[in-house]
């Protein structure tokens, strides 16, 4: 593996070793000291075109516990912001000697032009592009299931509410959640779930309470990305909430056991209810926990292979 653009890198085994790194490194990660020397000597850049709270900094917790030299470039504070091309911001950062390049990009395909275009030869990792993937979150989503549920996906039915055509969260978690044998189902407003999502093995549904008839065992609610949407949101926010939210009466009708999983960051009372958020059976902080983890796996698997 040379780096890490999409879910479709990734065969089952692969993904499978991934989690079972992850695992482990989540194991280092509660001993006293923290710390590994793998990556000593090897410099990662996370380079950020987009906000972000947890990717960026679980990247830089992750690295650091690899003992890896951690640069943090924000687009908006850097030679980026005065018409620097990517190409030419990416070459700059190899010439600064970046073994490996984590991306956050507004535009969806913006890694896999640093991986394929032959500009650069530093490892590539996908930290959220456009509306297409974020992978190391489909991971970590995965890796924080297998620990409350237990290793094996397979016949695990996962229900995905909410703006799946602005979610790069939900494509990347349904390729992985297939990949390791779930069964996915997604459901939210026609205008927000386009039909051909069914082609990456995924039921749709147009009504969240029959989804949620069906006893899922993990419910996984979306951000509403406001800023990703063409027209004025705030007029159907009301109609959201009620056809939408994880509310106060559908929290009570989850099973027991079920797990409510959510990427971050939450809109509190659109998406979610405060209830749901802070539920026992919520992963939030857990799935949070987890980026480290798995990030860890990832740059380990990515920079220093098997050893
Ligand atoms: N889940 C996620 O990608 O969060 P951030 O935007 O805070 O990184």
């Amino acid at each position: 593996m040379k780096h890490l653009v999409s879910i479709r890198d990734l065969d089952r085994h692969s993904a499978e070793e991934l989690l079972k790194l992850g695992q482990e490194m989540a194991q280092v990660n509660e001993r006293a000291i923290k710390k590994l020397p793998t990556l000593r000597g090897r410099t990662v850049v996370n380079l950020f075109y987009e906000n972000s709270t947890r990717t960026r900094i679980s990247f830089e917790i992750a690295a650091t516990r690899l003992s890896a030299d951690v640069i943090n470039v924000s687009a908006d504070s850097s030679s980026v912001a005065k018409g620097e091309s990517l190409r030419d911001t990416a070459q700059t950062l190899q010439a600064l000697d970046a073994d490996c390049i984590v991306i956050r990009h507004t535009e969806s395909g913006a890694p896999a032009q640093l991986a394929n275009m032959g500009w650069i030869s530093s490892a590539i990792i996908n930290a959220g592009d456009g509306t297409h993937e974020h992978p190391t979150q489909a991971l970590l989503d995965s890796l924080t299931i297998q620990q409350r549920r237990g290793v094996q996906l397979d016949g695990l039915k996962v229900l995905i509410v909410g703006d799946i055509l602005h979610s790069r969260v939900a494509r990347s978690n349904v390729l992985l959640l297939r990949l390791l044998g779930a069964d996915i189902t997604l459901a939210g407003p026609e205008t927000l779930l386009p039909k051909e999502f069914e082609k990456l093995g995924a039921s749709v549904s147009y009504n969240f309470d029959d989804s949620l008839g069906e006893q899922p065992d993990v419910v996984m609610m979306l951000r509403v990305q406001r800023e990703r949407m063409l027209e004025n949101f705030s007029n159907s926010e009301a109609n959201y909430t009620r056809d939408w939210s994880l509310s106060r009466t559908r929290l009570q009708n989850l099973s027991r056991d079920c797990l409510i999983m959510h990427p971050g960051p939450i809109n509190r009372g659109l998406e979610i209810c405060s209830e749901a958020a802070d539920d026992p059976r919520s992963t939030i902080l857990q799935q949070v926990k987890n980026g480290v983890a798995i990030r860890m796996a990832v740059l380990h698997r990515l920079l220093a292979g098997d050893s």
